[in-house]
């Protein structure tokens, strides 16, 4: 049997990467997906084709009537809403004394408000269910400190934090909360970061203990995971999804050792 029959997913960010990932992974294991992002999709179809009764609808997740609206929209349309992932982000910082105050404000308004917004916009209707799954996206950048990361940790950071209080209050309500950290993992976002510093990228494979970047596909199964009935006594969690990145550092020893 399917893993998610009939579930009822919000998804932000659903046009691409990871978010587009965990949309077409959900609909393939039978939920109906509700996908939102500020740009169109460039593919919705194989969603359709696993789930006909999945739709799309543009917003900007800083938009709090927006994302009420579409939360109203799928309670109408579909009973309820079982599951929200928050994919929606975006990848911006540097330096403190480098950064624009306006780019500080736009990083923290989409990728911490924005999943503020989402997780509020979906509340009420869980509450009243007594029952909900909510995956946020962060990083290991709101795990641990990234040079020049700045306004992208401090965002990242806060959703850590926002996913595990969120567990706290709603948990005897039946809603459980969890956080998604992924390591550097092949989507647009990353390319455009990675593609004018191609010695970032080598550095991060290096320290990243499987030796690749990730996949969207990966983190789309890690979602599913937390999202299904397999999950059903994991709330406040934080589950990194990062080839090895975090596990400590590396320098060679075991291959001066003889171990290839
Ligand atoms: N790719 C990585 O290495 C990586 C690592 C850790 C965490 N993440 C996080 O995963 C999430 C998905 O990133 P991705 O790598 O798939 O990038 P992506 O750029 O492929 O997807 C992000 C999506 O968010 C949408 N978006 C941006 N601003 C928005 C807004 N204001 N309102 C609605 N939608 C908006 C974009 O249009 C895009 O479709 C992000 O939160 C990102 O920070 C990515």
């Amino acid at each position: 049997m399917a893993r998610l029959e009939r579930q009822v997913a919000i998804i932000t960010g659903a046009a691409s990467g990871i978010g587009l990932a965990c949309a077409e992974r959900f609909a393939s294991e039978g939920a109906v997906v509700i996908g939102t992002d500020i740009n169109e999709p460039g593919n919705w179809q194989t969603i359709q084709d696993f789930s006909p009764e999945s739709w799309f609808r543009t917003l900007d997740v800083t938009h709090a009537d927006a994302q009420r609206e579409v939360a109203q929209q799928a309670v109408e349309k579909h009973g309820r809403i079982d599951i929200l992932v928050t994919a929606a982000g975006i990848g911006d910082g540097g330096p403190v004394s480098m950064i624009e105050d306006e780019a500080w404000d736009r990083v923290i308004d989409i990728n911490l408000k924005g999943t503020y917004l989402s997780i509020k916009s979906v509340l009420d209707t869980m509450m009243a269910q007594r029952s909900g799954s909510i995956i946020t996206i962060s990083s290991v950048e709101g795990i641990n400190g990234t040079e020049g990361g700045s306004a992208y940790n401090a965002s990242k950071g806060g959703v850590v934090l926002l996913s595990k209080n969120v567990a706290i209050d709603y948990g005897r309500m039946g809603i459980r909360s969890n956080v998604i950290c992924p390591g550097f993992i092949d989507t647009p976002m990353l390319n455009s970061i990675m593609g004018a510093m191609p010695e970032f990228k080598a550095d991060v494979v290096r320290e990243t203990k499987v030796g690749r970047l990730g996949k969207a596909e990966e983190v789309a199964g890690a979602a599913l995971f937390l999202a299904s009935d397999d999950a059903s006594y994991i709330t406040g969690h934080n589950l990194v999804v990062d080839g090895g990145y975090t596990a400590g550092h590396r320098h060679g020893v075991v291959e001066l050792m003889g171990l290839v």
